[in-house]
């Protein structure tokens, strides 16, 4: 029963021609995002914003999921109805994300360990009786002098593979999400050897505590250049270099992968996806999208915390959510964006 669920769900979750969209920015990263747009974060801001996004007509076309964070999963729409149950009933489904924030490594400076392990098989029972079908847990890897150490990437993979296993036991999907920080200003072959390391132990852990890779989820950063190097790789070279990690460092029997944004722009995140899907016609897995900020800024900045302004920022979040469908079948053209 629970190894029919999982496999239902992860085949659902990256659907040809759909991807996630991630909407679980915890209290402190949402306040930063509304401050770009000088909207107070009251709980009531956060739920009408999430409520525009989660009631938009239409995105079930091209979204599979959405990444809730606890507070969301407990609010309703403006009419009442729970998140979770609208989503359902639009034929999206919930997920959640239940990892309790990256913190200071000890004894590693600059380092992140992601905590949320204490209660969580008791929080994944809840989360899962309010409806959610997957759930995400994002370990940090910090690229700079001399790190990330082989210990910080060692204790986050195993802190994944153990909510991975208390996911599994349940029949919630794991979203597994390591990601390495696109902000440093290394090179894009040092993002690669990073990247590497990360998902070659990360797949050794998981399967050293037995989890089903079938029924498991990556959602990872691509292989790109930092925001501060010099040089910057083009598209091309960030579909290849991606690619060719993935395919070198990711068991073929993975359900599906799924990119971060990671704050790259909105048009780049959706370019680099589809030159991905476009070149590659023969990949063991669907390479698909769960972006936060590539899909929601452009919405954000039209809504701008004012009602009156809806239905234009539903629109603005339809037409990413749009493109970056097509990208995932490598159908999206650069002409979409003028049009709109
Ligand atoms: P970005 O796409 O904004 O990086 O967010 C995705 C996400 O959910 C990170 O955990």
């Amino acid at each position: 029963m629970i190894v029919t669920e999982l496999e239902t769900t992860a085949e659902k979750m990256v659907a040809k021609g759909k991807g996630i969209l991630a909407i679980d920015e915890s209290t402190p990263t949402i306040k930063k995002r509304f401050d770009t747009i000088n909207v107070e974060s009251t709980e009531e801001n956060r739920r009408a914003y999430r409520d525009l996004l989660i009631t938009n007509p239409n995105s079930n076309e091209y979204i599979s999921g959405m990444i809730l964070y606890d507070e969301t999963i407990r609010q309703s729409t403006k009419e009442g109805v729970p998140f979770a149950k609208k989503l359902i009933a639009d034929g999206i489904m919930p997920g959640i994300k239940v990892d309790t924030g990256a913190k200071d490594f000890a004894l590693h400076p600059n380092e992140k360990i992601t905590e949320g392990l204490d209660g969580l098989r008791d929080r994944l029972i809840e989360y899962k009786e309010l409806g959610a079908k997957f759930a995400k847990w994002r370990a940090v890897i910090t690229i700079g002098d001399n790190i990330p150490s082989s210990a910080c990437i060692d204790a986050n993979a195993h802190a994944l593979a153990r909510y991975a296993g208390l996911c599994q036991e349940i029949g919630i999907v794991p979203m597994v999400e390591p990601e390495v920080l696109m902000d440093a200003d290394n090179t894009i072959e040092t993002c690669y050897e990073v990247t590497e390391k990360t998902l070659s132990t990360l797949f050794a852990t998981l399967k050293n505590q037995d989890i089903n890779i079938a029924h498991t989820i990556l959602k990872t950063n691509m292989v790109i250049s930092g925001k501060k190097c010099p040089t910057q790789a083009n598209i091309d070279e960030v579909a290849e270099k991606t690619v060719d990690c993935l395919l070198k460092n990711v068991p073929s029997e993975l359900a599906g992968i799924v990119f971060l944004s990671g704050g790259q722009s909105a048009e780049l995140a959706t370019a680099h996806l589809n030159t991905m899907n476009k070149n590659n016609k023969e990949l063991p897995w669907p390479l698909s999208f769960s972006y936060g900020r590539a899909l929601q800024e452009p919405c954000l900045k039209a809504w701008s915390g004012n009602s009156d302004n809806i239905e234009i920022a539903q629109k603005a979040l339809l037409h990413r959510e749009k493109c970056n469908g097509l990208a995932c079948k490598g159908e999206y053209d650069k002409k979409m964006e003028e049009a709109a």
